[in-house]
């Protein structure tokens, strides 16, 4: 399909921009080589979509250095009244969302988004991975119960939307050992930030015979080779969208840093004078600010167990602390990735189960996971829409998807 932008000298031409997912070209329509059909050209309005054969031909003049001079055209689909244009409201470009998705923004972000997905993909073939796929559709929490969508599921309680893959990955690791998946993940986030969605695409490993290390190896692998491909593939798509892709090379050339949460607190202290209690969870706001002092990811480690889901491996060296990391992206974007080693041990996990008040009996089946034959294992979780955020330099995830869901948006 070509879709065109017609504007331009009426009496003389008819110039417009012919654009599709290929990129775009000034297109003419000479008056004297059509004059029967004039009328019809005249009437052409931005976004009608031709077919066009033509002649193309170098033109300073013209946006790209080339335009098409046209032979013969045939219009396909008529435009009225196109509603978007220039400087419209935020909410106005939400609610026309469906239309919006053709702007040259947008289009960008999609293509490079595309990269992303097919990175992943390779990334986790080529290391061996086998897909694996987990049910939508869940009967217990895995994230905490506060942010769960609760499914009116023929009259059953209990049933939830997926928060992660996770409590169903961990029984297959002993058929398959290496396994991913990208697929939906729902939050019932309360919160209105730039970097939460309530549905979102969530791209998830998990690994038998691991260590805490392999998995925080893993997420740092799996970063430099997406961002490698969106550099070889989408340079002028970023560029397109006013996003540096110098910005990103540091991610490539250098290892990423590596820190404790207890390094963290003092790093916050001395450079950016925030004091943090030890035991709080870090906070949007910490994040951002620690993740503005580095141009790579930080993986931040041993946060406080109570702070961190019951099924993450108590650290044997301080019991206080998990075996958990969070990845926090560069320039203040915050979390990307959330990854542990896993507990093994059943009666550690059913202590934490409760004191979360959570019922073990309704998690017998995770819990065979570790009755029979358990292994050392541990996986980690990235938010797509994150990544594409941080990686187009997006001010918020809303843009990072085709249509997003937030608390307050659920249309078009
Ligand atoms: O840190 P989270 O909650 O970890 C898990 O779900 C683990 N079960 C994953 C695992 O080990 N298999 O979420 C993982 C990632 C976060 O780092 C973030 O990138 C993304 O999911 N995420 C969100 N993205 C968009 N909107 C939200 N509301 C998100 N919540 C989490």
């Amino acid at each position: 399909m070509i879709t065109c932008e017609l504007c331009g000298s009426y009496n003389v031409a008819k110039k417009g921009m012919r654009h599709n997912a290929s990129g775009s070209k000034q297109c003419v329509l000479e008056r004297t080589h059509f004059e029967k059909s004039w009328d019809e050209i005249d009437h052409i309005q931005i976004e009608a979509s031709l077919e066009i054969i033509g002649e193309l031909k170098e033109d300073k003049r013209a946006p790209t250095g080339y335009e098409i001079q046209v032979k013969e055209y045939k219009l396909i689909g008529k435009s009225e009244n196109y509603p978007i244009a220039k400087d419209q409201s935020i909410e106005f470009l939400a609610d026309n969302r469906h239309l919006w998705l053709r702007s040259r923004k947008m289009t960008a972000m999609l293509k490079i988004r595309s990269t992303i997905f097919q990175a992943i993909d390779e990334f986790f073939k080529g290391e061996g991975f086998y897909e694996y796929h987990s049910p939508i559709f869940q009967a217990v929490q895995c994230e905490g119960g506060s942010d769960l969508f609760k499914v009116d599921y023929f009259g059953q309680k209990d049933v939830f939307l997926a928060q992660s893959w996770q409590l169903y990955a961990e029984p297959a690791i002993f058929a398959l050992e290496k396994i991913y998946t990208i697929a939906p993940s729902f939050r019932a986030e309360k919160s209105k930030t730039s970097r939460h969605l309530t549905e979102y695409w969530h791209a998830e490993m998990e690994l038998a015979w691991s260590t805490f290390k392999n998995i925080q190896d893993y997420g740092e692998k799996l970063i430099k080779f997406i961002v490698k491909k969106v550099l070889d593939k989408n340079k002028a798509d970023l560029e397109l969208m006013g996003r540096d892709p110098k910005k990103l090379e540091p991610t490539l050339k250098k290892p990423f840093v590596r820190m404790t949460y207890t390094d963290a607190l003092k790093i916050l202290k001395e450079k950016c004078d925030m004091n943090i209690e030890w035991g709080k969870d870090l906070r949007t706001i910490e994040e951002e600010k620690l993740s503005t002092l580095y141009d790579v990811p930080i993986i931040c480690t041993n946060y406080p167990k109570k702070v961190k889901a019951f099924y993450m491996m108590e650290d044997a060296k301080d019991p206080r602390t998990v075996q958990g990391c969070d990845f926090l992206a560069p320039e203040g974007h915050g979390e990307i990735i959330g990854g542990s080693q896993r507990e093994h041990d059943i009666e550690k996990i059913k202590e934490r189960l409760i004191e979360q008040g959570e019922k073990p009996e309704q998690y017998e089946f995770y819990l065979d996971t570790r009755r029979y034959g358990s292994v050392p294992h541990g996986g980690f979780g990235m938010g797509v829409e994150r990544i594409v955020r941080w990686i187009c330099g997006l001010e918020t995830i809303k843009d990072a998807i085709a249509f997003p869901r937030t608390i307050e948006r659920y249309k078009p």
